[in-house]
C-alpha cells in the first residue's frame, strides 16, 4: 500500500524540495505551508506520516504537533528543526514526536527518519489487528487458532462437552490434546469436578491397574492401606487417558469393562464400586493401525472412538502462527516481568516457514527463549534458534527479510534460491492466467518461448499445449 506523507513548511522551496524527493522515492505526497493548512488535510486526507517545520505563523509546528496526536494518536510525526536549536527537538520528542532531524539535513537522512516511522505505525496496526483476531476467536478459553481445522475443533469440543461417550483425541505430539482434553472437561457440566490425568506410557505396568481402579490394602506388597484410584478420584469429573496405546492388553480388557458397566473393581477387592467418570483417551499414534498390528483391541477402541477429534499439526495451520507468537510473547513477557515486545516482520516470517515437528509446544520454547535473550523491545531473525534459521533458509526457502535482513551465517545457495523464487513466480503466473501460457508469459514479462524454456528446466507440469506465435 502507498504510504502517505504530509510535508508542512512555510518555505515553498523545502515544500517542493521534499514532495519531490518523496514522491519520487514512491510516496504519496501532500504538503500544507502551515499548521492550519496541515490540520485541514489531516481531516481531508488519509495521512500515515507528518513530516512539519517548527517556526510557522497560523499554527507552529508544535501545536500541530499536539493537535495532531490528540486527533489522530497513531500518526507518527517528525519535526524538522532548525540548525542549532536542539531545544524545540528535545520537547517536540517529549510531546510524542517520532523523531527530529535538524536542517539542513541529507535526503537519505530524512528517508531513513520516514521508513522507520511508517514501520512503526505499520507494527501498531498489526499489534492492534492481531489483539482483535486474538479477542475474536479464543472461543475456548487458552486454545489459540483460527484456521479452519481449529474452528472445527472448538465447534466440536463445545457440542461434545455435555455429553457422556468417551472421545479419542489423535495428533503429533505437542499439537495440544491435552489442552483440548481439559477444554471439553472445563466446558461441561462437570466442571467443578477433577479432570485429572494419567499417562499410560510413564507408569510401569504392574502399577496402572492400581493407579486407575485402586487397591485394596494387603493386595501386594507395599499396599499397606485402601487407595483410591484414578477411576474414581474423577468420578463425576474427567479422567484423561494418555498415550492410551501404550496401555499393556491385560488392562485393556478391564478399562473396556470399566467403561461398558460404569464399574471398577479395585486390586485385591472383591466388591465392584460405581464410578461415573467421562474418559477421554489421547494418542500421537494411528490406533486404528494398532489395532491392525495386534497391539490394541479393537473393541476398546471402537468404545473409545465414538467421537474422534484429530488435532491438527502445526504446519497444517500455518496462518495460526502469528495468533499463537503474539500469544507466547505476551505470556513469556509477563512471566519475566519485562514490558510487552513487538516481532519483527523478518522474524515472523522465519517462524512461518518452519515445519516445527515439536508443533505448538516447540514454538512456545522458541519464543520464550527468544524473550529472555533479547535484550532490545523486538524479538527479530537474530533471537531465533541457530537452528531454526539454518533449517528454514537451507529449506529452499528465503533467507531474506523484508527489513533487507540476510542470514549468511552458514552461506547461502544463490542458485537453489533463486531458483525456488523463479518456481514460485512461474507457478503464481500460470496460476493467475488460469493455465493459459501466453497471458502467463505476459504477467511475466518474458516471451512464451521464454517461459517455455523455463517451465522445461524447472519441470512443471503446465496444462494443455499452446502454439507458439510471432512474439516468441
Ligand atoms: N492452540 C494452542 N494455543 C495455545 N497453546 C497451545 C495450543 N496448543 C498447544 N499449546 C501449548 O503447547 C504445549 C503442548 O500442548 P499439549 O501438552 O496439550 O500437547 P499434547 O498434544 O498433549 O502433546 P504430547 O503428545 O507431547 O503430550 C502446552 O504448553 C500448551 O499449552
Ligand atoms: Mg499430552
Amino acid at each position: 500500500m502507498e504510504q502517505r506523507i504530509l510535508v508542512v513548511d512555510d518555505e515553498q522551496s523545502m515544500r517542493d524540495f521534499l514532495a519531490i524527493f518523496l514522491r519520487k522515492e514512491g510516496y504519496q505526497v501532500h504538503t500544507a505551508k502551515d499548521g492550519l493548512e496541515a490540520l485541514a488535510v489531516l481531516d481531508r486526507a488519509d495521512t500515515d506520516v507528518v513530516i512539519s517545520d517548527v517556526r510557522m505563523s497560523n499554527l507552529d509546528g508544535m501545536k500541530l504537533l499536539r493537535e495532531t496526536k490528540r486527533r489522530q494518536p497513531d500518526v507518527e510525526v517528525i519535526v524538522m528543526t532548525a540548525y542549532s536549536s536542539t531545544q524545540d527537538a528535545i520537547l517536540a520528542m517529549k510531546d510524542g514526536a517520532y523523531d527530529y532531524v535538524t536542517k539542513p539535513f541529507k535526503l537519505d537522512e530524512i528517508k531513513l527518519t520516514i521508513d522507520k516511522a511508517l514501520e512503526r505505525r505499520r507494527m501498531a496496526k498489526e499489534n492492534v489487528a492481531l489483539k482483535q483476531q486474538l479477542k475474536k476467536h479464543t472461543r475456548i478459553k487458552n486454545i489459540i487458532g483460527n484456521a479452519p481445522p481449529m474452528r472445527e475443533i472448538f465447534e466440536m469440543i463445545s457440542k461434545v462437552a455435555d455429553t457422556k461417550t468417551t472421545i479419542l483425541v489423535t495428533g503429533e505430539s505437542g499439537t495440544g490434546k491435552e489442552l483440548v482434553a481439559s477444554a471439553i472437561h472445563y466446558n461441561s457440566s462437570r466442571a467443578e469436578f477433577p479432570f485429572v490425568t494419567i499417562n499410560c506410557g510413564a507408569i510401569p505396568s504392574e502399577l496402572m491397574e492400581s493407579e486407575l481402579f485402586g487397591h485394596i490394602r494387603g493386595a501386594f506388597t507395599g499396599a499397606v492401606r485402601d487407595k483410591d484410584g484414578l477411576m474414581s478420584v474423577a468420578s463425576h469429573g474427567t479422567l484423561m487417558l494418555d498415550e492410551v496405546s501404550e496401555m499393556p492388553p491385560s488392562l485393556q480388557v478391564k478399562l473396556l469393562r470399566a467403561l461398558q458397566e460404569r464399574r471398577i473393581l479395585p486390586v485385591g477387592g472383591t466388591q465392584e464400586i460405581s464410578v461415573d467418570t467421562r474418559v477421554i483417551a489421547a494418542t500421537n499414534r494411528d490406533l486404528a493401525e494398532e489395532v491392525r498390528i495386534g497391539r490394541f483391541r479393537q473393541d476398546l477402541y471402537y468404545r473409545l472412538n465414538v467421537i474422534h477429534l484429530r488435532v491438527p499439526a502445526l504446519r497444517e495451520r500455518r496462518e495460526d502462527i502469528p495468533l499463537l507468537v503474539q500469544h507466547f510473547v505476551k505470556r513469556a513477557a509477563q512471566d519475566i516481568g519485562r514490558p510487552p515486545m513487538q516481532v519483527s516482520e523478518a522474524a515472523l516470517m522465519i517462524l512461518q516457514q518452519y515445519d516445527y515437528p515439536g508443533n505448538v509446544r516447540e514454538l512456545s520454547n522458541i519464543v520464550e527463549r527468544a524473550v529472555t535473550l533479547e535484550i532490545t523491545d523486538q524479538i527479530r531473525p537474530s533471537s531465533l534458534p541457530p537452528s531454526l534459521l539454518e533449517k528454514v533458509a537451507g529449506g529452499g526457502t528465503s533467507p531474506t527479510g523484508p527489513d533487507g535482513w540476510v542470514d549468511f551465517s552458514r552461506g547461502i545457495q544463490l542458485d537453489a534460491l533463486l531458483e525456488a523464487r523463479e518456481r514460485e513466480l512461474l507457478e503464481k503466473a500460470l496460476g493467475h492466467a488460469g493455465g493459459v501460457k501466453k497471458q502467463a508469459a505476459r504477467l511475466l514479462g518474458i516471451s512464451f518461448r521464454s517461459l517455455r524454456y523455463r517451465l522445461a528446466k524447472l519441470g512443471i507440469e503446465a496444462g494443455g499445449e499452446e502454439e507458439e506465435d510471432d512474439e516468441a
